[in-house]
């Protein structure tokens, strides 16, 4: 071992509580943190620039990370197995770049869509007035940047801390919608709008309660009726964007289900056009995959088989099986273990076999980085399946999304 080695152990054996000026994107956050009765961070987010600066603006001195994660953003590789999986999970740019990955759009471009949401969020919170023409402005550059590559990473590794989720959700939902709907529409500007308003569905939330968005447990009925009020919220702050027909449908319409039992207006299938029915699709996936302050994450091939259930009296059957023929049991950019020990990146999703993708090697059997890429598609071996997903801790569990997604 070389003396660099040596001392960055020795540094993250002593103490792992990190002082907040030293953290840097990518490194694991290895306890929940707490501040005001309210849960900060989850143990398990990957930090990046903008939740450190939160950490700061809110005067938090110290976090505790994980020991692999500190070793990983200086590029060595981390002994034990467990280190390695966080080392790949904090290093997922570096490994995308490495492997020549450029399907999957960059996580710094996606952190800072999701930082600008979370700014109008944040100041629509607090009844500063926004700009909503900035907000249109901004948001239209993000979604140019994400229909240049509609076939991106459409669902990212998931971020465990849940108090950040709609701004995180707002991107999802877009990505997802595009991914699917680029096919169906030519004009690009269309195409804009639509996106446009996949990505603000949620924007009604910013007047809910964060005690109501963020209770663990079910919400009691008063509760529940402020809930379903963000989508009309969501429709009356995009009124004044100059939105789209559809994008508003979108933003308005994206609880209603095809039996009428949905909200706010308890639409029936006639009214319910077949941008709205993609966009609940796109919601209660991302909804389901996500780790939320109720729930744990569920895994992908759960949601698909919610989805599936579903089918009929909550989603369309025919716009649910191109949605999964596209997104795939384990939609792109996923890093998966492979059942001859390897892990790899998933880089296309095969349409006529959802669990069998292609992938890229990243890490071989004995879990060290491989140097150079090797494609399998998976497809054509029948040897070798899945055995699971390394993103995070991955347990899966049996409860469903509470219907406010
Ligand atoms: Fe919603
Ligand atoms: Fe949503």
């Amino acid at each position: 071992m070389d003396t660099s080695v040596t001392n960055v152990v020795a540094e993250f054996d002593e103490d792992v509580f990190v002082p907040v000026e030293r953290l840097s994107a990518g490194l694991v956050v290895d306890s929940d943190l707490f501040a005001d009765n309210q849960k900060l961070i989850s143990k398990g987010t990957v930090l990046s620039q903008s939740i450190i600066s939160n950490l700061t603006s809110r005067g938090i001195e110290q976090l505790k990370v994980r020991r692999g994660s500190s070793l990983a953003r200086l590029g060595i590789m981390p002994e034990s197995a467990e280190d390695r999986f966080a080392a790949l999970l904090v290093d997922t740019g570096r490994i995308y770049e490495k492997h020549d990955l450029s399907m999957v759009i960059p996580q710094e471009k996606l952190e800072s869509a999701s930082h600008q949401i979370e700014t109008f969020f944040c100041d629509l919170e607090l009844g500063q007035s926004v700009d909503l023409t900035k907000m249109r402005g901004t948001v239209d550059g993000l979604i140019r940047e994400f229909t240049k590559n509609p076939n991106g990473a459409v669902k990212l590794l998931d971020l465990e801390h849940f108090d950040r989720y709609t701004y995180r959700h707002s991107i999802n939902v877009g990505l997802l919608f595009l991914l699917n709907v680029a096919d169906w529409v030519d004009d690009e500007d269309e195409l804009a709008e639509m996106v446009y308003g996949a990505v603000m569905h949620d924007i009604g939330k910013s007047r809910v309660d964060l005690s109501i968005l963020n209770k663990p447990g079910p919400l009691d009925r008063e509760e529940w009726e402020i809930m379903k009020m963000h989508p009309v919220w969501s429709s009356e702050l995009l009124e004044d964007t100059a939105i789209s027909d559809t994008g508003m449908r979108i933003a308005r319409a994206h609880h209603e289900k095809l039996d009428g039992s949905g909200y706010p207006d308890g639409r029936n299938a006639s009214q319910i056009d077949k941008f709205v029915r993609l966009s609940t699709i796109c919601d209660v996936y991302d909804a389901i995959t996500t780790k939320r302050s109720y729930k744990n994450k569920m895994n992908f091939a759960k949601a698909i088989e919610i989805i599936i259930q579903g089918c009929g009296p909550q989603f369309d059957p025919k716009i649910a099986n191109m949605f999964i023929r596209k997104v795939g049991q384990y939609p792109i950019g996923t890093f998966v273990r492979l059942s001859d020990g390897r892990v790899g990146v998933v880089t296309s999703v095969n349409e006529a076999a959802i669990t069998r993708p292609v992938v890229s090697i990243v890490l071989d059997q004995q879990l060290k980085e491989t140097d150079s890429p090797e494609e399998l598609d998976l497809s054509e071996l029948p040897g070798i399946r899945i055995v699971g997903v390394v993103a995070g801790r991955t347990e899966e569990t049996t409860d469903r999304p509470r219907a406010n997604s």
